[in-house]
């Protein structure tokens, strides 16, 4: 740990700990693994994992790592979520935001009060089948300083659970072509406390959907530029689009701690001149995607939240900002109008709610999924 610490590692103890976890005893590794973190590289990154939203989440080389304040997208995302909704996670990097959304509607994980009185998610404990461990992972946030406003500042941490493993997912369509056939809604236990969402993510960077397609399922996680990476039978089905793209403006990554500038991929950071490029051209694509009254959720910072406004209200997507204090952390959260009927689970079994059930595996509508 001294090493750690005269090293410059701001939360030596707890990154010790799970140093220490990854070198499995094996004095050699432990050796090489402190030496890695004291010359600059992300425990993330070393270690292969990133603790976010109650999960642990694979984190290969050189893939952004998941930041603790985007759990607000998550948060907000769940909370705009009808049961069985299609959900996207576009520029998913790790497939972080998707992965915990999932694990959501799966009832793997939840949301609770800390200590300090703020909302956070944490892992379900361990039960059954699921054989997961409880949270136990330190935040780790304060990290160097900000880049002003940007997506990736030094800023992480949140619970981590016993393992980034997942089950499987049944049918996929990866042929991006034809009618979506959807994947089933996802249930984890199979006696589940959620409805489910359906999952789709993409991203174009190769590194980052390999990651991702760890995380979320092979056939979940589509590469390629923004919206030309999804199966065209998505078009107009999507019931929540929710985006943590790029979003530092390009003078900014100068500033930015070197851990990010020198070990996270240039296209996770780099927004263009006002850092908004990449979000400019999600939200003039978004409504073509979108279901009707679906939603889109963009991570910003909170100077450039008005920016972000101004691009929802010229797409039609009245937006609304969402600001946590204590996460430091902003959305906008936009509309594509009243919500429609929601689609028919085809059963007239009881507990279904006839042609407004949005269940398509079988089981009883359940209604109260919401965060609050
Ligand atoms: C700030 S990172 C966020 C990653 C992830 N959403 C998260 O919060 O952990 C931005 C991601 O956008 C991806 N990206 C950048 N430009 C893209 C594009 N034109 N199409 C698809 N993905 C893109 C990058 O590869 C990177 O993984």
């Amino acid at each position: 740990m001294g090493a750690l610490r005269g090293g410059g590692c701001v939360f030596a103890e707890e990154e010790a700990a799970v140093i220490l976890e990854a070198a499995g005893g094996d004095g050699g590794e432990l050796e090489r693994l402190v030496r890695e973190r004291v010359a600059g590289r992300p425990l993330e990154h070393l270690v292969g994992w990133a603790a976010f939203a109650g999960l642990r989440v694979v984190v290969e080389a050189g893939v952004f790592v998941p930041r603790r304040r985007t759990e607000l997208l998550v948060r907000e995302a769940v909370r705009e979520a009808p049961d069985g909704a299609v959900v996207v996670d576009l520029c998913c990097g790790s497939g972080a935001i998707g992965a915990a959304i999932a694990a959501y509607g799966e009832g793997r994980i939840r949301l609770t009060t800390d200590a300090d009185g703020d909302t956070v998610f944490e892992a379900v404990p361990a039960g059954g089948e699921r054989g997961r461990g409880g949270a136990v992972g330190p935040a780790r946030d304060g990290e160097a300083g900000d880049a002003g406003g940007g997506g990736a500042d030094g800023e992480r941490g949140g619970g981590a659970d016993g393992g980034p493993g997942r089950g499987g997912f049944g049918a996929v369509d990866t042929d991006g072509e034809g009618e979506w056939g959807g994947f089933g809604v996802v249930d984890g236990d199979g006696e589940g406390g959620r409805g489910g969402f359906e999952v789709v993510a993409a991203d174009v960077d190769g590194a980052a959907v390999a990651s991702a397609r760890r995380n979320l399922g092979a056939g979940r996680v589509f590469q390629g530029d923004l919206f030309g990476a999804l199966p065209v039978g998505l078009r107009g089905r999507v019931d929540v689009l929710v985006v943590n793209a790029p979003y530092v403006p390009s003078a900014a990554i100068a500033t930015m701690p070197a851990e990010a500038r020198l070990h996270e991929a240039g296209i996770a950071l780099d927004g263009g001149g006002d850092g908004l490029d990449v979000q400019r051209r999600i939200v003039a694509g978004a409504r073509e995607w979108l279901s009707p009254g679906g939603r889109l959720l963009i991570e910003t910072s909170e100077d450039q939240a008005p920016l972000t406004s101004a691009l929802f209200e010229a797409a039609g997507l009245a937006p609304r900002v969402v600001r946590d204090e204590s996460l430091d952390a902003t959305v906008v959260v936009g509309h594509a109008g009243a919500r429609a009927p929601q689609r028919e689970c085809g059963t007239t079994a009881p507990g279904h709610q006839g042609a407004r059930c949005s269940r398509r595996d079988g089981k009883p509508e359940r209604t109260s999924r919401r965060a609050d």
